[in-house]
């Protein structure tokens, strides 16, 4: 492979970055890290989605124009790129002159070429999605994603995507790289056993103005999707630059979530398909960062803030934590406790410890110098370190072809414990004690010869503090990013060479214990951070089953939804402070507990007539609800 060209889902610029989007660009950060690594010409592009329904609503209601308003908003991710040290080769926005171009030119030649026709359509139109539902594919009259939709009869233009069908299902057979991983392409593959209609490409301009004007017909603009897709191409020079596009495309990699695999696996082949150009190698669709177990969105207002994060626990922590946390293609639970964990246990104990101990006894007894190892004391012991840093930097590759990298993380983090190992039983002081200087020296060489291997594999993953920790073990300004060649024979620290100074690479964190409560009443010892209470006052709260009828925002307290809930026997009126995780349509007909013989309330002027039980954790807040059927007013025991 000599060139290798991956990209990243371009991000809808209206949206606050979360843990997620920053997820799929460290992924492609850290992939084209590797690449460099290895000497490959690495392109990697990143950028921002700034056409459509949302922009156009959000600078309506700022009283400003949607360029002006995704010139404000697309600054969110530049900075958060800069921040988290994303070595992104271009930036795309889809108001760029270089991307609209492109795209008009691809619509007039597909319309001129027949592939896209003038017709009516009738369909369900989610503004949330912004995209069509034929009837067959609603559930329960919402889209599948659960979004409202609305019946639209117009007249536009459809790109022929149905003709294709065929060819794609023979090219996802012939191919099994192209959707990865496997369960994905299988999910594509049962897309398209339904038929596959035409794609509608175009907006009236009547409902949405904000996009690129078709090119044959100046009352349309264009659907997002199709916009959006061509930047992959648009970026490196498609019908600009054919030299500078064919020494680049087809892309090695479209790293995408699941959320959007049909938009890559169906509509961008065939419309790839249809201009005559090759499809991209693989188009690779991780899983979700969960919290709790729900997915990590705006809408239901969970989300983690990555530049906080990176404040709270340092940028090579959480690039870190990302990388070895998540499965490649499965979800994964993010929370500050599992990252404390990982943190304290690979970055600060294993790793950390390892370098510091090393470093400080060269510096205090070798007069802060390489040693020169004893080749008469190399036996079984340094055979066996050497063995589980080498096979480090070769799994580290295969796991990168696999796309497992979690998996090429653990086995560099098994040879950070074997070093730890070989460390522990040579035991250095001892052999201080013994006066044996031959030993003691080549224990410390083959340590931080381990370190020099460890901390290059490392590197595209926790670049800043890797780049610190091959500084101070004197490796060659120009070394210390690494090439992988580099890596792969033992014995390139060069004995002699001074060390440098070392700050604590990752301090751990401390965890803030639970102080005993003074107030704790009970004979028997509770477990920490519990106070046993009689059961007289549980039995005291009246509990019921309700449900909700009716949930409205409640003026001027955007904190507050008022709610109507049905007790079975009679209706209440409760003001819950749960706007910022419910849309007040996303709780009709929910089944939830509330607490009905509290004293009745005035909140904001209204009258609030019980509470709703719900759980919390950190920032994010849900209902408790009833896992089954039961009439409301039913008691809760
Ligand atoms: O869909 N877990 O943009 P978008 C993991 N503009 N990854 C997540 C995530 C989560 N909880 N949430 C978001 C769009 N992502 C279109 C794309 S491409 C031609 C147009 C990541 O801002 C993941 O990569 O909604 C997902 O596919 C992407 O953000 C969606 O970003
Ligand atoms: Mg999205």
């Amino acid at each position: 492979m000599e060139r290798f060209y991956i990209t990243t889902p371009i991000y809808y610029v209206n949206d606050v970055p979360h843990i997620g989007h920053a997820y799929t660009t460290l992924l492609a950060d850290v992939l084209s890290r590797y690449h460099r690594l290895l000497g490959i010409r690495t392109h990697f592009l990143t950028g921002t989605d700034e056409h459509g329904q949302k922009v156009y609503e959000a600078a309506k209601r700022l009283e400003i124009s949607p360029q002006e308003q995704c010139d404000r908003t697309v600054v969110r991710f530049e900075e958060l790129w800069k921040r988290l040290e994303i070595t992104n080769d271009d930036f795309i926005r889809t108001t760029d002159p270089r991307h609209k171009g492109v795209v008009q030119e691809i619509l007039a030649e597909l319309f001129e070429r027949d592939e896209i026709y003038r017709g009516d359509y009738e369909g369900w139109y989610s503004v949330r999605e912004e995209r069509f539902y034929t009837e067959a594919e609603l559930v329960d009259g919402r889209s599948p994603e659960g979004s409202e939709v609305e019946k639209i009869t117009e007249s536009n233009y459809f790109f022929r995507m149905s003709k294709y069908q065929d060819w794609l299902i023979s090219y996802i057979g012939e191919n099994p790289e192209f959707i990865q991983p496997e369960f994905r392409r299988n999910e594509t593959l049962g897309f398209l056993r339904q038929p596959l209609g035409d794609l509608c490409i175009s907006r009236p301009k009547t409902r949405l103005p904000w996009g690129i004007e078709l090119p044959f017909d100046s009352d349309y603009v264009c659907y997002v999707w199709f916009d959006a897709l061509v930047n992959y191409i648009s970026a490196i020079g498609y019908r600009h630059d054919e030299e500078r596009f064919a020494s680049w495309w087809p892309a090695n990699y479209h790293l995408i979530g699941k959320d959007i695999l049909t938009t890559h696996t169906v509509y961008w082949p065939t419309m790839l398909h249809a201009m005559g150009l090759a499809m991209p190698r693989t188009i690779f669709a991780h899983g979700w960062w969960l919290t709790n177990d729900t997915k990590m969105s705006k809408s239901i207002g969970n989300v983690t803030n990555p530049m906080e994060m990176a404040d709270k626990y340092g940028v090579d922590a959480l690039r870190y934590f990302l990388m070895a946390e998540m499965s490649l293609g499965k979800d994964a639970n993010f929370s500050e406790h599992a990252f404390t964990l990982r943190y304290n246990a690979d970055l600060a104990n294993d790793l950390g410890n390892l370098a510091s101990r090393s470093l400080r006894m060269v510096e205090r007894n070798l007069e802060a110098r390489i040693p020169a190892p004893d080749p008469t004391r190399l036996g079984a012991a340094e055979e066996q370190l050497r063995a589980a840093c080498l096979a480090a930097v070769e799994h580290m590759e295969d796991h990168l072809t696999g796309m497992s990298l979690d998996r090429g993380l653990a086995e560099v983090m098994s040879a950070v414990r074997a070093a730890n190992k070989y460390f522990d039983q040579a035991a250095p002081w001892k052999l201080l004690g013994a006066e044996d200087e031959a030993a003691f020296r080549t224990v410390l060489y083959n340590t931080l010869e381990a370190l020099r291997i460890i901390s290059g594999l490392l590197y595209p993953v926790i670049p800043e503090k890797m780049r610190e920790l091959r500084r101070s073990m004197g490796l060659p300004e120009e070394t210390l990013e690494p090439r992988l060649e580099q890596l792969r024979s033992w014995g390139g620290l060069e004995a002699g060479t001074a060390l440098r100074e070392l700050s604590a690479l990752f301090p751990r964190i401390q965890r803030p214990k639970k102080k005993a409560d003074p107030k704790a009443t009970s004979k028997r010892d509770a477990p920490p951070g519990i106070q046993w209470i009689k059961y007289d006052n549980f039995a005291r709260l009246e509990l019921k089953v309700a449900q909700i009828r009716s949930a409205e925002a409640v003026a001027d307290a955007e904190r507050l939804l008022k709610l109507q809930i049905d007790l079975g026997d009679e209706t209440r009126q409760v003001i819950a402070g749960i706007a910022a995780w419910y849309q007040p349509d996303d709780l009709l007909g929910k089944k939830v507990i509330a607490l009905t013989n509290l004293e009745p309330a005035e909140i904001r002027g209204i009258r609030s007539e019980g509470m709703l039980l719900a759980a919390k954790k950190g920032k994010t807040l849900r209902l408790l609800t009833v896992d089954g059927k039961l009439p409301p007013g039913s008691g809760v025991s």
